[in-house]
Order: C-alpha cells, then structure tokens, then sequence
C-alpha cells in the first residue's frame, strides 16, 4: 500500500527519500511522486510506473536541489493511477504540498465546501482536498492550519505536510495509517514504515492517532490535536538494517523462504523454558486459560490460513472450540461474542485495517484480544490487550513466507498451552511435542535443500492455466495458503479445496494433464486423501503429491510425489509449505514476474 518518506537535516532530501521510498516499494504501488523545498520554493516531480522513472525524471534526484521533503509511492484508490493523481499534491498556489496514505471519508462533502469558496481542483484524488483545507484554513500559522483541518477530516490519514514559507519544517501527523518520525545524526525522518528508514537510524518515535510532528533540522517535538505539546518516549529498532537488504539472493521471498529456520528458532525458543510453554505475553493465569470457553481467530491473508491452521491444532489438541473469520466478514457481521471468549488477530503487518478494526470491535464490546503480530509498535500490537511476537523480523516480499510460518507456531504454542492447562495432555506428551517443535528448523532446512527438484518440476508448469490443491484437516489448510503462494505472484488461476468435497463440484473442472496438488500428511486422513488422488487420476489429473517420508505406497497414484519428514501431524504445516512456497515462487520465476511484488498486492493493506 501508499508509502511515506519524508526528511530534514543537513543533507539533500531527494536522494534520502527515493532511497527511502525504493525500501517500501514491497508494499506496492502505482505511481511514485517527491516535494523538495529549496528554502523558497516547493518543487514537485511525480511519474507514474516503477520508482524508477522519478529516478530517470529527477537524475537520482539532482534536479531537486533542497534539504526538506517528502516523497509517496501511491496505490491507487480514488482515481486513476496517472501523473495528475500520483503525490504529492499542492493547494493552488503551491506554496502547501502534502503527501498521504488512507482514505478521506469525507473528501466529497470538503471538496463542495472548498469548491463554493472558489477552490478548484485539478485531481480526482481526495487528498488534493486536504492541501486546499489547509490553504483555506492558513494564515501563516501552519499549526492552526493543521489542527483546524484535522478536526474536519474523517477517515484514515498519515500525512506529510511542507509549507514553503516554513521551509525549516516538516510537519507530519496520523490517524488510523502508520507513521514514525526517525532521528538521525544528520537531520530527522518520517516514514510509513521502519524499512524506509533503518538505513539511517534506529531511533524512532511512534506518532499516534492525531498526533502532529514538527521536524526541523535540529529540533523534534510533537503536539496534540489542541496544539499542546506533548513527550513522547524514543523506541529502539531492534531489526537489523541488514535484514532489509536482499543479501545477495534474487528475491526478498527467497531470501525469506531461507530465513525461515531462524523465524521458527526465534519464536518459539523464548516460549520455551524448562519443559515447558511459557507465554508470559499472554498476561493470563492458568486459571484464566483454562477457562477460556471459545476462541474467536481474525484475520486477512495468509494470516487467516495459519489461523486456519490454528483452528485445527487448537481444536485437535485442547479441545477448546475455535471460530476462524475474514476479517473483513467478521467486523461486519455482528459475531457472537460470548461470556468466557477470547479473540485472538493475526498480523504480519500489525497495520491491515480490517484486522484491526476487528480488534477495536471486539474491545469494544468487551473482550480482551491477543495479537498474534510480526511489526513491534504496529497498531495492532499498540491496541491489543495483549501481544504475541512472531520474530520474523521485516519481511519485504508481498507474498509472505517468514511470517507465515512464525504465526503457525504462534499459533502450536497456544494450543499447547491451552492443551496442557486444560489437562489435555500430559508432561510426556508435551515434552514430545516440545522435541518435535525443536526439529523443525532443521527439518525445514533440508526441505530448502530441494530447491533444485522443485524449480525443474516448477519449469513444467509456467504454462499451466489452472492449478488446483487438496487437502484434508490440517492439509487443507496448507492447501490454502499453497494455493494463495502460487496465484498471487505467478497469477496462474488456482484454488484450494478440502479434498471430500470434490464430488460435489470441483472435480468436473479437472481435464486431461491438469496439475492436482495433493497433500496428505495427516495418518487418520491419509487413506481418504489418496482415494481423491484416485477420483482425480481417473479424469486425467497429472498428481503432485505431498506426504510423509514412509508412504512410498501413494507413487502408485500419484505421478510426482515430494516426502516431507516426520513430525507430530499437529505441525506438518510447518513443514509441507516450504515445497509449496518453493513451487509458487520457481512458477512466477520461470513465467518472468518479479516475485517480490506481484501486480495489484500490497504487503499492507492499511484501507478496506
Ligand atoms: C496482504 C498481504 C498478505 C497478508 C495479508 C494480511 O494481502 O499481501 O501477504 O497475508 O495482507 O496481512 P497482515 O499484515 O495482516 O498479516
């Protein structure tokens, strides 16, 4: 989704900000937009395509002499993605230039006030209406500008705002869309996202809802909406600047696909401690956990797949019924919430606004919610009750992997600890799961290490126009997200379906040669998956099949089969989605795509 970049200090701003702006491209954009202030003048440049066009357009930034900016890379929601509409945008007299990410609800109803008083308006953009509110409401004083127009703005903003006849100030403010102003030795910085940033500093300040920040060269401080000042605490970036740099792999996906040994290692080794699941995070009793009598998981994306996962586990292990929803359905459709529930969200991001708007439904009616999160001081974690980490560190791709896999054992730990204070199972038991968690990371190394097999099988498929997966329980879900991997960056059509129910539909689509993806890891399911390889083969499928090393019996069946190594089945996710992942990644490779940011996605989704 839109980033933000904005800096002040001692050097030139351009190539601070393309530089900034090149680490958010992950999150997908559009078009691609900077205003520099020279000291005098306000200069826009703005292209439509790859970052770098404004690189071509700007020489590198060059030609945007000045040591104050912002910069946008937009994606689209109000009006076509054109050079008109791209960031930043002036009032008229282009003395105010803003950049902004979120949506004004209210823009149409501003726009006819603004449009009665004689303002005219050159873009189909709602964020031109908040340069020209500015400009209606400035005076000379920029903060009485500021706090009048966000007390008539409705929606969801981060800003970044330059008066021209402040060119000492960069003035920045949020509500609803992630926003950090970063201090470095050389000047101070805003940005939509740590990545942009990390290169220069890890000293950052979270901006809060309605919040202003006012960056000179030398001086940061930060005001409430009545123009009060306020403190606000400076937070350590723990991630290292290195972990947003490709490190000599190809894509950010594969380098993440390959770091997915570490993301396990790291969330789960610190919820380990002396044979036992220790989730301090959680902030509940063992009396409190056990008496949990529904669990309610939310989320978007793949975080709603490892939710899936988690239904099954949690479900499976301890006993404890689970509802999984979209999100976007759930904030929507009244859920019954009841007396003894626990919401749990999961988030890569911490910023997907309807996840989180699910998190403020819930609170609102009561009830304590558990973020499962990956970005430390996202909005989720800020507003949950309480905050489980996924230590993935930042994940660049738009297709997760990392992440992914990190909220899978999130989401083992807490059936585990729900199993075990539930009396579900005993110390045996999980000291043989704890063991079997501990191999994974090892395990999943030796899966990468088909990387070879995979891609040549992958090269067989670039042409293929639909693929389908099949699973039962837990390969199901794995099916899923397979399904999602491969579509979204090779944008082959593919679906996922839980393997019974076929027979009612699904199987008239297979034709002669069309690839079923089979994945059977499950001991109790393994039979009834194998009669659907059966059902599939028998209309002309070409089967992959995915399965447990010791089942060598499914070659009979199946045309193509990768073994995956044995584990407690509660976690044979973890390990049957690294060839899947593999797969969807060598597809979009072989057809030509950039993997790393596939056409129309956003890593955040910060609008609904
Ligand atoms: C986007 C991303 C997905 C992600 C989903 C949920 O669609 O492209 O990879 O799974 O959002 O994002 P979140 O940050 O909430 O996990």
């Amino acid at each position: 989704m839109c980033g933000i970049v904005g800096y002040i200090g001692s050097q030139q701003a351009a190539g601070i900000i393309l530089d900034g702006l090149a680490r958010l491209e992950y999150r997908g954009y559009d078009s691609a937009g900077m205003a520099i202030c020279d000291g005098e003048k306000i200069r826009i440049s703005k292209s439509v395509g790859r970052l770098k066009v404004l690189e071509e357009l700007t020489h590198n930034g060059e030609t945007m002499p000045g040591c104050c900016g912002i910069g946008h890379t937009r994606w689209a929601t109000h009006g076509e993605p054109n050079t008109t509409n791209a960031h930043p945008h002036y009032n008229t007299d282009e003395t105010i230039a803003i950049v902004h990410n979120g949506i004004i609800e209210n823009y149409l109803a501003l726009k006819e006030m603004l449009t009665k008083k004689g303002y005219q308006f050159q873009t189909d953009t709602d964020t031109e209406v908040v340069a020209q509110l500015l400009d209606y409401y400035y005076d000379g004083d920029p903060m009485m500008a500021i706090t009048r127009m966000l007390h008539r703005v409705q929606g969801s903003y981060a800003l970044g705002i330059l008066f021209a006849q402040h060119p000492d100030r960069l003035f920045a403010v949020r509500k609803n869309s992630p926003l950090i102003v970063g201090k470095s030795p050389n000047g101070y910085l805003i940005a939509s996202d740590v990545p942009a940033i990390l290169k220069y500093t890890r000293n950052v300040f979270y901006v809060d809802n309605q919040e202003i920040a006012v960056l000179k060269q030398d001086q940061l401080n930060f005001y409430n909406i009545d123009g009060d000042e306020i403190e606000k605490e400076e937070v350590t970036i723990e991630w290292d600047a290195n972990a947003a740099e490709k490190g000599g792999y190809e894509h950010f996906m594969l380098k993440e696909m390959y770091e997915q040994p570490k993301t396990v290692t790291d969330t789960l080794l610190p919820r380990i401690k002396d044979g036992d699941i220790v989730i301090d995070e959680l902030n509940m009793t063992d009396d409190e956990l056990a008496a949990v009598k529904k669990i309610h998981i939310v989320a978007c994306g793949s975080a709603y797949h490892a939710g899936v996962t988690g239904k099954y586990v949690i479900e499976g292990m301890a006993r404890v019924p689970v509802e999984v929803d979209l999100a976007s359905e759930f904030r929507y459709r009244n859920p019954i919430l009841e007396e003894g529930a626990m919401v749990v969200v999961i988030s890569q991001s911490g910023e997907t606004a309807d996840t989180l708007a699910a998190l403020r439904e819930s609170k609102e009616r009561g009830f304590k919610v558990l973020a499962v999160v990956n970005v430390v001081g996202s909005s989720i974690a800020r507003e949950a009750d309480s905050v489980l980490y996924t230590w993935a560190g930042p994940e660049i791709a738009v297709a997760t992997t990392k992440a992914y896999s990190a909220q899978l054992i999130a989401m083992y730990l807490l059936a585990m600890k729900l199993a075990k204070v539930r009396g579900k199972i005993d110390d045996v038991e999980l000291s043989a799961m704890i063991e079997d968690l501990k191999c994974i990371p090892s395990q999943i190394e030796m899966l990468l290490g088909n990387e070879k097999r995979i891609q040549r099988f992958a090269n067989r498929y670039v042409g293929a126009k639909d693929i389908f997966f099949i699973g039962r329980g837990i390969d199901y879900s794995i099916a899923l997200e397979g399904s999602l991997k491969l579509k979204e960056i090779s944008y082959v059509h593919s679906e996922a379906y839980a393997a019974g129910e076929l027979k009612h539909g699904t199987i008239s689509l297979i034709e002669e040669g069309t690839l079923v993806t089979a994945i059977a890891t499950q001991p109790e399911l393994y039979p009834k998956t194998v009669s659907n390889i059966v059902q599939v083969k028998a209309r002309g499928a070409f089967v992959l099949a995915v399965t447990t090393e010791g089942n060598d019996d499914i070659e009979k069946n199946a045309d193509y089969v990768i073994y995956i190594p044995q584990t407690n089945p509660y976690f044979m996710n973890s390990l049957a989605i690294i060839p899947l992942q593999m797969f969807g990644y060598y597809v979009s490779v072989g057809k030509g795509f950039d993997a790393d940011h596939p056409r129309n996605l956003a890593k955040s989704v910060t609008v609904e």
